[in-house]
């Protein structure tokens, strides 16, 4: 499978390149790429900051505990969770489902009373919480995407989302910063791209029932 040798390849990069871009259309082919992630009801609440100007990284640097990759690599891309998903956001999805998939929006009332009865009255942190969780499948696919394209990746954790927050005045529009990902091409100085993969044998992973 070609998939396990692009996997294989790729690895948390340390320290890109600062010279290298990445192209616009394998850009565009990243995108495509998170925007085809699955999502808790189809419902994608989330954004996705792709942050190119190195003023803002270098103001970003600090809230990152000051990883290199912020500025060295080609985009920081953040994703950001809705903090709230309102009967509204769930009306726009289900305008856009009968528009792209040519239905009665009156058909889709029950659904969306469904989805309104499960989603609007969870508590702020629980919504936060599930918010946040969709962006991981965004960025699972970012990082396929990448190995694929042989553009190098690291997933990151390490930043304050207060900070990022602030930053990119993100609460303002309902947003919050809940994880990142750096995109660009490996330095030759990252030592870690010699590293083997540090793995749970598949049968400590796996387990059959
Ligand atoms: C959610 C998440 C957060 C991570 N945060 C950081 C980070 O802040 N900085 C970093 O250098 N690597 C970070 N990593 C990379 C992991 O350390 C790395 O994926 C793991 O050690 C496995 O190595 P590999 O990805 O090179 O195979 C993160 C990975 C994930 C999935």
């Amino acid at each position: 499978m070609q998939l396990i040798q692009n996997l294989e390849w790729r690895y948390a990069t340390k320290k890109f390149d600062p010279e290298k871009k990445v192209s616009k259309s394998d850009l565009e082919n990243i995108k495509k790429t998170i925007s085809l992630a699955a999502s808790s009801y189809g419902l994608q609440a989330y954004k996705v900051l792709i942050i190119e100007d190195p003023e803002i990284r270098k103001k970003l640097q600090p809230e990152s505990w000051g990883q290199s990759q912020i500025v060295d690599a080609s985009q920081l891309i953040v994703f950001c969770n809705y903090t709230n998903v309102d009967n509204q956001v769930i009306d726009d999805y289900l305008k856009l489902k009968a528009d792209i998939q040519n239905l009665n929006l009156e058909d889709l009332k029950d659904y969306g009373d469904f989805m309104k009865s499960k989603i609007t009255e969870l508590p702020d942190e629980i919504m936060k919480a599930w918010t946040a969780k969709q962006t991981y499948i965004g960025l699972g696919n970012l990082l396929v995407a990448c190995a694929e394209l042989k553009i190098d990746a690291c997933p990151m954790e390490g930043f304050s989302p207060e900070g990022y927050d602030n930053i990119l005045n993100l609460s303002e529009k309902g947003l919050s910063a809940a994880v990142i990902a750096t995109i660009g091409y490996r330095s030759e100085e990252d030592m870690t791209q010699h590293s083997k993969k540090v793995r749970k044998p598949i049968q400590e992973l796996f387990e059959t029932i």
